[in-house]
């Protein structure tokens, strides 16, 4: 399972960035308008240029034409955009034209196997299931992760799974598990990743250690 930031600030991205574990980077209308004063193209290829894999930036139409319309315009800004585009019919009209166009497509939103499958049969390149919106509504949503990604292998399906609204280390694990082809991450849960108090006492007793006999 691979690594992407879930985020459209540049700070967050460049330090992440700098461990060497992205892979790309997610954006929504609400995460770019976190950032004050900012062009969402320029951004975009900022992004782009930094990472140098998948950056997915959402359309803001709801009727197919103006997706479609909306993607172009920003498949052009860069070759590793990628145009996230919401689960709805419409939304899938856009996902067969773009696709037919050689445009990559992330079809977000995505709260069940169906909608899953249908974005793929439509052309999807990703689904981003929707984990931990799911569980805040009494759902497992890491089960889905694993249906979608059962389905996806017993129908030959190379639709990739973004395992998204990710909010704890717990939701990384269990997507792994299950099969997630990549999981979207905030900044305040990567930052936890190399975390565990067992290292912390490892390295403090090291140190001692080491301290203890430097002088002899
Ligand atoms: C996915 O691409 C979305 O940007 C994201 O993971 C949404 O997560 P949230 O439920 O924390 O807003």
């Amino acid at each position: 399972m691979k690594y992407f930031i879930d985020t459209a600030n540049m700070d967050e991205i460049k330090e992440i960035n700098e461990w060497g574990v992205l892979a790309g980077v997610t954006t929504n209308p609400s995460l770019v308008a976190k950032e004050k004063g900012i062009s969402f193209h320029d951004r975009l290829v900022e992004i782009c240029e930094l990472v140098g894999g998948p950056v997915s930036g959402e359309v803001i139409a709801l009727d197919a034409e103006g997706m479609i319309s909306e993607g172009r315009e920003l498949a052009r800004l860069h070759q590793h955009i990628v145009v996230k585009i919401p689960m709805t019919a419409e939304g899938m009209k856009a996902v067969k034209v773009l696709a037919s166009e050689g445009i990559k497509t992330n079809v977000t939103l995505v709260f069940n196997t169906v909608q899953a499958l249908t974005a793929a049969r439509a052309g999807a390149t990703y689904v981003s299931p929707f984990i931990g919106r799911l569980d805040d509504i009494g759902l497992e949503g890491l089960d889905l992760i694993e249906d979608i990604h059962y389905i996806f292998t017993l129908h030959e399906i190379d639709t990739e799974i973004i395992a998204a609204s990710i909010r704890d280390e717990g939701h990384i694990h269990g997507a792994a598990l299950r099969g997630a082809d990549i999981a979207t991450i905030p900044y305040k849960v990567l930052k936890k990743l190399t975390r565990h108090p067992l290292t912390d006492k490892g390295i403090d007793q090291f140190l001692n250690d080491w301290n203890s006999i430097k002088d002899q």
